[in-house]
């Protein structure tokens, strides 16, 4: 299939140097001529899609509770910088509008990973896709849609078959090609520590490409690109040149 994508992936925007999963990370990872950003997006209580790792808010921003217990206008009230440090006081969470819409202007591309709420799988993943289908809309290159959650990537693949998907996987399981088939994804995206030189051969071999996560060590990188890794996913934005 088409596989217009770079060989570097920014993990939330830019890993650690900025407030995950904001405008103000991706922007950062861009300073750093990074051209393809991963991010975690998951439903707000109203529906609108927003950038969030957590089901809750008490690690990334000055809220309390669910993610899925409020509504977008209260969340974007929230700040979500200071926790990382005071240059990103008042950094909003973004949703996945705004952010697309920046991507998209700057000529930049996407991975959005699914991140359900319990419970919200296949409403997450459909409500993702049909809004990447709306965004990307003509765009040159389509948003990878990865998640850990099976269900909400058929449901994505039900609504919006077009769009590339890839399963993650923490620890490989055995049938691990058989599940990234079953949906038909593009890729595997796997934790890094499982991945070897056979691993990636089968996957090739099977017809998926390969996106390892989260690799943070160059010489950890250099061997993976070396047994023909396709991509992977960095919080080292500062010390792996994209
Ligand atoms: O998409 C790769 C990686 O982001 C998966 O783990 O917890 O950082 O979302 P996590
Ligand atoms: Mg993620």
């Amino acid at each position: 299939m088409n596989w217009p994508y770079p060989r570097m992936i920014a993990h939330r925007g830019a890993g650690t140097l900025a407030p995950e999963n904001t405008l103000a990370a991706i922007r950062l990872g861009a300073s750093f001529s990074y051209t393809m950003f991963e991010f975690d997006v998951k439903l707000a209580g109203d529906g609108v899609l927003v950038l969030m790792h957590d089901a809750t808010l008490e690690r990334t921003t000055d809220g309390a509770g669910r993610v899925a217990g409020h509504a977008f206008g209260e969340l974007a009230r929230l700040d979500a910088g200071s926790w990382h440090s005071p240059a990103y006081a008042g950094e909003p969470i973004p949703t996945l509008e705004r952010v697309a819409r920046w991507l998209l202007r700057n000529g930049l591309m996407a991975n959005i990973e699914i991140k359900p709420c319990p419970g919200r799988e296949a409403e997450t993943g459909a409500a993702a896709a049909l809004e990447a289908r709306r965004l990307w809309r003509g765009a040159r290159a389509l948003p990878i849609l990865s998640s850990f959650s099976q269900e909400a990537l058929e449901a994505a693949r039900r609504v919006a078959p077009e769009l590339p998907r890839a399963l993650l996987f923490g620890e490989l399981p055995e049938d691990w090609a058989q599940r990234c088939l079953a949906l038909g994804c593009a890729a595997l995206a796997a934790h890094e520590a499982g991945l070897t030189d056979p691993v990636i051969a089968a996957a090739h071999r099977a017809g998926l490409r390969v996106i390892a996560y989260t690799v943070n060590d160059p010489a950890r990188a250099a061997a993976l690109f070396g047994w023909g890794l396709d991509a992977l996913v960095t919080d080292a934005v500062d010390l792996i040149a994209p």
